[in-house]
């Protein structure tokens, strides 16, 4: 079975075809973040605009690059939500229009479904296949959640944030150092030459025995010690080494809540890292050994394109849920802004 994902919930517009939920055919990804560095940030309208430019060019660059025509196609898969609702249109509407034009199904996936799918994604060699039941952490701009999985359609949420998700904690804290957005990539990139033992940061819900997140104290400590510092901040290893401590301080965070979660869900086979944080070096290497100490396999998605948004996840989504939930799936639905993965 071939799908064409379409991904437009934030500043990336993706189409991908994806064979059997795992090959990838092809992956376009074209990206606005760029216009973003400035503003620290994404300005909903503008990025909207930007997806209704991108949107049609990328779906034919797509086909072309998996040499295939429409009619080949077996379904499209979509995000309905969650995200921003101007950008998450662009892509409903069009897959949608396509959908009907050329006479295939049309699959809608909660975004988090995708990033939960993508480390099912391959390119050409195929790694062996994952096994349930799985702990997933999905860390993105959007959300922090801590899933036990039984199937791709079925499972538990065991923990989720708070207040702001991871990538937010990196990009917010990223603003704080004076750093271009999106501040993940380029928090992370300062910090490689820090020493993260330099500036110790609480443990965020050290007292409670749980899976939940929160960075909301983080932040407020970042910015205690950005002004307690003062002009030493000029100095660029005090610098790095702030940004290292703050990244260690995310990663531990969340690696504790896994260790609870492990300890919860001895049976789970395998630990996955998704979503656009999962491109953190740290936060791998902080897992890996979480992992090794719990005898469970550890996986990320197997490159970087596919931990951040990508039409790949999408398709692959849409073919999982095709297969273990057709009844579940109705083009009868809505484009959403907030949406929850099981309602
Ligand atoms: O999954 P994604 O592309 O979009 C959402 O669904 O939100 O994730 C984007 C987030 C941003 O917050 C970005 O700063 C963060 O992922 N990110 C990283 C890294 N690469 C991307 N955070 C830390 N380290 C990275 N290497
Ligand atoms: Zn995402």
């Amino acid at each position: 079975m071939r799908i064409l994902g379409i991904e437009t919930s934030c500043d990336e517009t993706s189409a991908a075809v994806v064979e059997n939920g795992r090959t990838v055919l092809s992956c376009v990804i074209a990206s606005s973040g760029k216009d973003f560095e400035k503003t620290g940030g994404v300005i909903p309208e503008d990025a909207a605009r930007k997806q209704l430019e991108s949107i049609l060019p990328v779906i034919q660059k797509s086909l072309r690059d998996a040499s295939m025509t429409p009619r080949e196609l077996d379904a499209i898969a979509v995000t309905f939500g969650p995200g921003l609702l101007g950008s998450l249109l662009v892509g409903t509407t069009t897959a949608r229009t396509l959908s009907s034009v050329w006479n295939i199904p049309l699959i809608p996936v909660h975004h988090t479904l995708g990033h939960l799918s993508s480390t099912w994604l391959c390119d050409t060699e195929k790694d062996a296949e994952p096994s349930f039941p799985i702990l997933t952490l999905s860390v993105s701009g959007g959300h922090s959640d801590l899933w036990y999985r039984r199937t791709h359609t079925e499972g538990d949420l065991l923990g989720s944030t708070r207040d702001d998700a991871a990538g937010e904690a990196f990009d917010k804290g990223a603003v704080m150092l004076g750093l271009p957005y999106p501040g993940g990539p380029a928090l992370a990139s300062l910090a490689q030459s820090g020493d993260a033992s330099a500036y110790p940061f609480p443990l965020p819900l050290a007292k409670e025995k749980t899976c939940d997140f929160s960075f909301s104290g983080l932040k407020t400590s970042l910015k205690y010690l950005i002004r307690d510092l003062g002009s030493e901040m000029e100095n660029p290893e005090t610098k790095a080494s702030v940004a290292a401590s703050y990244e260690h301080a995310i990663c531990n965070h969340l690696c504790t809540s896994i260790e609870y979660a492990l300890e919860l869900k001895p049976d789970a086979k395998e630990l996955h890292i998704v979503g656009g944080v999962s491109a953190n070096e740290h936060l791998r290497q902080t897992a890996t050994s979480v992992a090794k100490k719990h005898n469970v396999e550890i996986r990320w998605p197997s490159t970087l394109r596919y931990c951040t948004d990508n039409g790949a996840m999408i398709a692959s989504a849409g073919y999982f849920l095709h297969r273990e939930k057709p009844e579940t799936i109705s083009t009868s639905f809505v484009t959403r802004a907030t949406a929850k993965m099981h309602e």
